[in-house]
């Protein structure tokens, strides 16, 4: 990188949405055809926006609130969305499974719950190597579909930016699913709590489940009684939902930018909310300056390696105003390193008196190989970081803001664990995932049920698992 680019972003030259093309780049494909890539950026910056800026605004203000514990954070999808998979019932399927935690997450944390989808965009995907080798064969490695295609053959791994413009009008169609489900009756609270007690009566676990579900029952008859009905309420029959993904792929993120008619600022309407992985989130690198410029609430990946000078030089390029709602800090230190990691970034944030949201990927952090060299992860591991990251925010006296999980509304067999026991065994049913394995629509439930009593506990100062007493 040039000497010009130093960390303070007031040195900086000044933004432009292809500012970043001057800093180096990490996980980027190599198109063989800069032409075809530069036809595809010209027709997608023609493109409508898939997001308005307004809307973007809205979740930055309820992120704010997050992050002083009036609002907790529900974020959620698979770890890479697939082209096949363009169906409305995947995409109802996740909707209503992440509609149906929400529930149960509101009434455990008795706060509003900010549902955010990584849906209708989440294609690119980073790789910890650039070559895969099969039985003594090197190709490119997959990049999500928005880059290549999965299949090992040379053809479908070379870069292809038509795949970009794919991208777009699939992720308008998810959209555009999403705005109807949220609005159009399907986001009913009495319907999605009817869902619910179907999981319950469905879970070996369904007599611990049961007591939190009836008292959810009661409180909605309860409502009901009152005269707080679909008809008579609009927030009993509609919600509000919001999409995110992981802002890799920069000429389509680019491309994407647009000025806000209404601010006369630059939004990326790609999406709503999009963040920096843990492995292109350096301080001097291009997606970090592409990011400093868009208006949007973004989210950083903060992992074990993260060091605090990194994390306050982020902070300065990307925010700093200091503008509540602006930052989600996305920890995902695993089950054994959270307790060890996470506490010293936290205090040296809170020391700095900056405003940003804690949300826990307890995905990340805990992928493992099976003798098989299947990935997976262990619903107790994912579990234990959570309850982890809780412990350390209630030592902090700091509010955790959310959760941040892979998961879908299948019932695939990705991740062992949870009331159904999955083993590694049953690894092979339904494998379907693309890249990093996911909670099932059932272990995503248990996982909303644990944490709502975890929640529960916590509010009335009796943690459930013994950590309460640093508080
Ligand atoms: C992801 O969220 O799918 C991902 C790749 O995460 P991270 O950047 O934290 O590894
Ligand atoms: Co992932």
């Amino acid at each position: 990188m040039s000497a010009m680019h130093t960390h303070d972003s007031s040195s900086r030259q000044a933004w432009t949405p292809e500012s970043w093309r001057s800093f180096p780049i990490r996980q980027v494909p190599e198109y063989p055809d800069a032409a075809a890539l530069h036809a595809v950026e010209e027709r997608l910056r023609r493109y409508p926006p898939l997001v308005f800026a307004g809307e973007a605004r809205r979740l930055k203000a309820n992120l704010a609130l997050a992050a002083k514990g009036k609002a907790f954070v529900l974020q959620g999808g698979a770890c890479a969305e697939s082209f096949g998979e363009f169906t409305a019932d995947i995409v109802r399927d996740t909707f209503r499974v992440l509609l149906q935690m929400a529930v149960v997450l509101t009434f455990g944390a008795k706060v509003p719950v900010v549902k955010i989808g990584r849906m209708a965009g989440q294609y690119a995907k980073p790789r910890s190597s650039d070559m895969e080798t099969v039985g003594g064969v090197t190709l490119p490695s997959y990049r999500g579909d928005i880059v290549n295609g999965p299949d090992f053959t040379a053809a479908a791994r070379i870069p292809d930016p038509a795949r970009m413009e794919t991208g777009y009008f699939q992720s308008a169609g998810v959209m555009n699913l999403l705005r109807a489900f949220a609005g159009g009756g399907y986001a009913n609270l009495h319907q999605v709590h009817r869902w619910n007690l179907g999981f319950v009566e469905r879970s070996p676990l369904a007599k611990q489940y049961g007591v939190l579900a009836e008292r959810i029952d009661e409180t909605l008859a309860f409502m009901a009684a009152c005269g707080l009905t679909g008809a008579t309420t609009r927030q009993m029959d509609e919600t509000e939902f919001y999409t995110s993904h992981e802002a890799l792929l920069l000429p389509y993120e680019q491309a994407l930018t647009r000025i806000d008619s209404t601010s006369g600022e630059w939004y990326d309407c790609s999406a709503h909310f999009v963040w920096i992985g843990d492995r292109t989130r350096q301080p001097d690198g291009a997606h970090v300056e592409f990011l400093r410029g868009v208006r949007n609430p973004i989210g950083i990946k903060v992992g074990p390696t993260t060091t605090i000078a990194d994390l306050e030089r982020l902070l300065d390029i990307l925010n700093p105003q200091d503008e509540a709602g602006r930052i989600s800090l996305i920890s995902r230190m695993g089950a054994e390193g959270v307790r060890k990691h996470l506490p010293p970034l936290l205090r040296q944030v809170m020391a700095s008196g900056r405003t940003v949201t804690w949300l826990c990927d307890p995905m990340h952090g805990n992928t493992i190989s099976t003798v098989n060299k299947v990935k997976t992860r262990s619903f107790e591991a994912i579990l234990s970081e959570i309850r982890g990251f809780f412990d350390v925010f209630e030592a902090e006296g700091a509010f955790p803001g959310g959760v941040h999980v892979e998961m879908t509304g299948q019932n695939v067999t990705e991740c062992v664990g949870g009331a159904h026991r999955l083993t590694e065994a049953d690894l092979g049913e339904r494998y379907e995932t693309f890249c990093d394995p996911r909670l099932n629509a059932e272990q995503s439930l248990e996982m909303a049920f644990l944490l709502a009593e975890e929640l529960t506990a916590r509010l009335r100062g009796t943690s459930a698992t013994g950590g309460m007493e640093a508080a």
